[in-house]
């Protein structure tokens, strides 16, 4: 993320406490059937960043099929920042050398049974400097359509510089109310080409987006800055979010960035944390790494079906954090309960977690199972207490037993 000017951010940030919505979270029909679970899919920027290719995003849909990936539930594939050439005198916007045909690629993404998604920005320049929407809005919504886009990323970037002109003495009333303006702007070019198009609002969780995302039409939105490939980063983002459950539910959710696993900066145990905290989260999941080399550990991770059962759990509830210093847990649709016991304390042990079923506001006989070894616990009473490694997680799904929901998933 470039462009970024942290006076403007922390008014935003500290104004919009103040700015809580009148209108009632789904603002419109349309966003509980484009994302009525955490959208799923891949994006090239973890990754690739600017060197990603037309060759790449084919090479990713294919490995999406060829792996399992699709059949797990990854089904958009987004090119994000670098793919914008220049625009024409019509001022209809064209890909550059690296993307030779949008649409051939959109039907290549299509034929594999996979959705395809694009990147742009409300400024004039992405963060990555290339050619971004602004004054041309319905203009590249109509072309987005035509290319068979299915989902878009609209990140703020320059759109800062426009806030900053229009306004020198950045009022941050008057900031948050711009922003609000273009995010609303894209919002109504999209639905003006009658396509259905997952929304994705990234402008790193400014001017508490949670509270408004959904008034100007977002599915997703980021709630902080990028994500690095690095325990530290992903843990921080993680852990961060908090307090923001309240905000997520069917069409509209928190997106604490995209996925790093398989990129190579975190251990195994760290990555099932990663993985983990983002399904108890019901965060988006959007793998970022190269998914043509994938090595076994890295499939296992992204296609753990239980963990992902849990992120897209049709109840919709973002886990919250139950009891310190990090245990999660996300009540699911079948009267179960997944619960995340994270190792996150900083020095170099494994450490011995207890988990006190009444915390979880569960009592009497429980089955209980973990959802990383794939094995039963047994019947268990009060609590149960595992040794968790370093930067590690246990995650498990808990059945009262005496009700009628205890069959095996
Ligand atoms: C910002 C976003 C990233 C990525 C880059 C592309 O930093 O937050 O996710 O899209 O821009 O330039």
């Amino acid at each position: 993320m470039r462009f970024h000017s942290p006076s403007i951010l922390t008014a935003c940030a500290s104004l919009a406490i103040t700015l809580i919505c009148h209108v009632c979270p789904a603002a419109n029909a349309q966003s509980a059937e484009l994302a009525p679970t955490p959208p799923m899919g891949w994006n090239s920027w973890n990754h690739f960043a600017e060197k990603v290719t037309d060759a790449d995003v084919r090479a990713a849909a294919d490995a999406m099929v060829a792996s399992g990936m699709r059949d797990a539930g990854y089904i958009f594939v987004n090119v994000d920042d670098s793919w914008e050439g220049e625009r024409d005198s019509q001022g209809n916007i064209h890909s550059n050398r690296k993307f030779p045909d949008m649409k051939a690629l959109g039907e290549y993404v299509h034929s594999k049974g996979l959705k395809f998604g694009i990147y742009s920005s409300p400024g004039p320049k992405t963060c990555g400097g290339y050619e971004g929407s602004y004054g041309h809005e319905q203009q590249d919504a109509s072309t987005y359509a035509t290319w068979g886009v299915d989902f878009l990323k609209y990140d703020l970037c320059s759109y800062m510089d426009i806030m900053k002109l229009h306004d020198p003495a950045q009022d941050p009333h008057q900031a948050l109310q711009m922003m609000q303006a273009a995010y609303r702007k894209m919002h109504e070019a999209l639905l003006n080409t009658h396509r259905p198009i997952v929304y994705s609002l990234c402008q790193y969780g400014v001017g508490s987006v949670w509270q408004w995302g959904p008034q100007v039409g977002g599915n997703i939105w980021r709630t902080t800055d990028d994500i690095r490939d690095h325990y530290s980063s992903m843990a921080l983002i993680g852990f961060s979010q908090a307090g923001l459950e309240k905000f997520a539910g069917p069409g509209h959710w928190n997106d604490p960035d995209m996925l790093e696993v398989g990129n190579g900066g975190m251990t195994a145990e760290e990555y099932r944390t990663h993985m983990s905290l983002w399904a108890i989260l019901a965060a988006p999941l959007i793998a970022g790494n190269d998914l043509s080399k994938m090595d076994d550990t890295t499939k296992s991770i992204l296609m753990n079906k239980e963990v992902i059962a849990v992120d897209q759990d049709k109840l919709g509830i973002q886990g919250s954090r139950i009891a310190p210093p990090q245990i999660w847990m996300k009540p699911l649709s079948d009267g179960s309960k997944a619960v995340a016991l994270f190792n996150y304390v900083t020095d170099d042990e494994a450490e011995p977690l207890t988990l006190n079923f009444k915390d979880v506001g569960f009592s009497g006989p429980l089955r209980v199972r973990d959802l990383w070894t794939h094995k039963e616990l047994g019947i268990l009473h009060d609590s149960y207490t595992v040794t968790v490694p370093q930067g590690g997680v246990v995650m498990l799904r808990i059945w009262p037993q005496t009700s009628e929901t205890g069959a095996a998933p």
